[in-house]
């Protein structure tokens, strides 16, 4: 069923422009994290046009069509995972934002989209204040019972203004993977420079765009995620918005995502040798130019395919497939390869507010990783793949018993036993 609540994005959110190359389009997808509760019938499940498009003047990367943030984020059931992945990457955030910030006991953090608090709590940790926001009413609720002061709000100008005027200036705020899927960057960066203490640091955490291009993975492409970032599209939105971007790392988390942090120009913080770099590489990439965008267009039309031709092969070989993990991506790939409960018997994950749900669109029901050791599959579909190192370690007996895994991308491949490192 196609949805209201949803419109064409028409200008560039960072730049203005409206002069866009069409990149891929995947026609109506219900929402990746839309969890539903098993039902006869499925018939009035909203569905959204899905697709990218790349801006030719500054070449961020966006999704067709930007959904009401209130029908996605209300409620939210993403909770930040805390495989031992994300847990030592929180913990390597703390450290680089109070290395680069120069924060002292007592100093302010103040997190968007900051979940259940995690993060924050490593800032905590460290003597620091902290103040989350986030517009998840059900996960602000969980921060506050664990301590971490979160406001169950968007942050904007006026909400930026409210905790500056009851705590004062932030030394540092940060905001991981929640500025891909902000619409109104102007709102947010104009909340930024009302709140951040002259010396203060702004770091953001981003999937990185050349990731996406490079591997294919068009399962991160999803109505939460309406940009795509290079790091000539993040220089060019901040200094539109007063802001300095003074240095960026590559990080393999979530697939690969870029750490930039961001500061006053008034506080003339040098730029590092990084920033210039990426830019460079992403210039003899020729990123600028159409014939990359086509390039990822080709892969992604093999890997829809190719894993579809994979499964069904595995299938009639008599083997039982499940997915590992029922990540948004997964949800995403599932939906977009026409993959459901004929081919994918369940999948498996850790994260309780999905057990015993199904997946969006595709109806797979969720199921606990006790329910798969006892009910297991001969090949998983690996849809965390994100956490691929971690999960082929932890299911080491899956794979010694002779079970196997599916990897997408960037060509699907098995691996088993033998072929893992
Ligand atoms: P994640 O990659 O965090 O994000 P997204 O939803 O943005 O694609 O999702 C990983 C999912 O995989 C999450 O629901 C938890 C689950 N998971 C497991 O079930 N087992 C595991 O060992 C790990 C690492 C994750
Ligand atoms: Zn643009």
């Amino acid at each position: 069923m196609n949805a209201g609540n949803v419109r064409p994005v028409t200008g560039c959110r960072v730049c203005g422009a409206s002069d866009w190359q069409d990149v891929v389009s995947f026609g109506e997808v219900p929402l990746a994290n839309a969890f539903l509760e098993p039902a006869a019938s499925y018939d009035d499940e909203p569905s959204y046009p899905l697709g990218v498009i790349s801006c030719r003047s500054c070449r961020l990367m966006s999704v067709t069509h930007v959904v009401d943030p209130e029908v996605m984020y209300r409620t939210y059931s993403y909770v930040t995972s805390d495989s031992e992945t994300i847990t030592r990457h929180m913990e390597f955030v703390a450290a680089t934002c109070r290395e680069r910030a120069g924060l002292a006991a007592g100093d302010l953090v103040v997190e968007l989209g900051s979940n259940t608090g995690q993060q924050l709590a490593a800032f905590a940790r460290h003597g620091c204040r902290v103040i989350g926001v986030d517009p998840a009413r059900n996960l602000a609720a969980v921060a506050n019972e664990q301590g971490i002061r979160t406001l169950p709000e968007y942050f904007t100008e006026t909400t930026a203004g409210a905790v500056h005027r009851s705590h004062g200036p932030a030394r540092l705020i940060l905001g991981r993977h929640v500025f891909a899927h902000i619409d109104d960057l102007a709102g947010v960066l104009a909340g930024v420079r009302a709140l951040l203490h002259p010396e203060g640091v702004f770091a953001v955490e981003v999937p990185y765009a050349v990731d996406l291009l490079e591997k294919y993975a068009f399962d991160t492409i999803y109505h939460e995620h309406l940009s795509y970032f290079l790091v000539r599209t993040l220089d060019t939105l901040f200094t539109r918005h007063g802001l300095s971007l003074f240095d960026v790392e590559r990080l393999p988390v979530h697939g690969g995502s870029l750490l930039v942090l961001v500061g006053r120009p008034e506080a003339r913080r040098p730029v590092t040798d990084a920033v210039g770099e990426l830019m460079a590489a992403e210039e003899r990439a020729e990123l600028g130019t159409d014939a990359a965008y086509r390039e990822f267009a080709r892969g992604v039309r093999a890997v829809r395919e190719e894993l579809p031709a994979l499964v069904r092969s595995l299938l009639a070989e008599g083997k039982r497939i499940a997915g590992y993990g029922a990540s948004a991506k997964g949800t995403t790939i599932l939906n977009i390869c026409g993959l459901g409960p004929d081919e994918v018997a369940y999948c498996t994950d850790t994260t309780s507010l999905k057990q015993d749900k199904v997946l969006p669109g595709t109806h797979i029901p969720v199921r606990s990783p006790d329910h798969a050791r006892n009910d297991p599959p001969d090949v998983y579909l690996m849809l965390a793949w994100n956490y691929a190192d971690e999960i082929l370690r932890k299911e080491a007996d899956f794979l010694r018993a002779g079970g196997r895994f599916i990897l997408p991308f960037p060509k699907p491949a098995v691996v088993s036993a033998d072929t893992v490192r």
